[in-house]
């Protein structure tokens, strides 16, 4: 998912410098135009879309400017990037399914102890098992996370992301199952993760690819989460949150 978001790439003449931890100029041993084109073309290989090539220099000309050559290329992969920009899109992360299931079935199953998301309400294969990229706004105060509530701690839905295929098959739902008991359901909670089958299924169809992270980094991370934390909009129904009424002066119930 993070491999080509877009990236804004301007080429100036300048000898190799690292600079901060995550840009990094390069000097090139062709002319800028030719860099560009030999990068587009290796782009191109591979299936990445060209959104646009500005030349500044043209641009600068154009207002009487003289500039060195300098190039943009925006280039990147809208099916992968594209859920980097996006809230309440659909996404595969291969969260456990843990609960009585919503109907759906993997390949050779029945009694539908599965849920397969957003493909239940479209009806499109494609959409198998992509569930909804939630709000995280007061996510601190939510728990237990994810479609059927797999992980008790922000830690450990946090840590999933960073690769989800293998904390799906190290999930154990002893340890981070919070499910209420019922008479009947109690038995079909766990139908789908005792199955390897169902949870190779599930694994299959991840599109978040792994990440190097360290334990600093997912602190911060979740000091970030923590800090969405919104005491105002906790009690949507006191007194100073409610909408008593509407210009029209209709009744709220209608
Ligand atoms: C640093 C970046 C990210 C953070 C901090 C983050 C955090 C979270 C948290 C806390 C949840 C659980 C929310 C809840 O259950 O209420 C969640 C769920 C989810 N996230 Fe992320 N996320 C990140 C990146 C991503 C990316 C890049 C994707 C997709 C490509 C993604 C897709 C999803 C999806 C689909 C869910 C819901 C999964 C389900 O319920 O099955 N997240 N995220």
């Amino acid at each position: 998912m993070y491999k080509f978001v877009v990236f804004f790439l301007a080429l100036v003449f300048t000898p190799a410098i690292a600079s901060g931890d995550g840009l990094i100029t390069r000097q090139s041993p062709y002319s800028a135009g030719e860099t560009l084109d030999r990068l587009e073309a290796v782009l191109k290989k591979k299936g990445i879309t060209i959104f646009a090539r500005v030349s500044h220099t043209q641009g600068a000309a154009g207002v009487g400017i003289e500039l060195g050559p300098t190039e943009l290329l925006i280039f990147g992969n809208p099916k992968l990037g594209s859920h980097f920009f996006t809230s309440r899109q659909t996404a595969g992360i291969d969260l456990p399914q843990i609960g009585s299931g919503r109907g759906s079935n993997s390949p050779g199953k029945t009694g539908g102890h599965e849920d397969f998301g957003r493909e239940q309400v479209t009806g499109n294969p494609d959409d198998t098992l992509k569930f909804r990229t939630p709000t995280l706004r007061n996510v601190a105060l939510t728990a237990p996370y994810g479609h059927g509530g797999a992980y008790d701690t922000l830690r450990a839905v946090v840590e999933h992301h960073m690769d989800t295929v293998s904390s799906l098959y190290d999930y154990n739902y002893n340890r981070q199952a919070v499910l209420p008991t019922h008479p009947t359901l109690d038995a079909e909670n766990y139908i789908a993760m005792d199955d390897p089958d169902r949870v190779d299924f599930i694994a299959e169809h991840n599109e978040l690819y792994p990440y190097a992270y360290s334990e600093v980094d997912v602190d911060r991370i979740l000091d970030f989460l923590n800090a969405l934390t919104d005491t105002a909009s906790i009690d949507l129904r006191s007194d100073q949150d409610v909408v008593n009424g509407v210009p029209s002066g209709l009744p709220l119930d209608d």
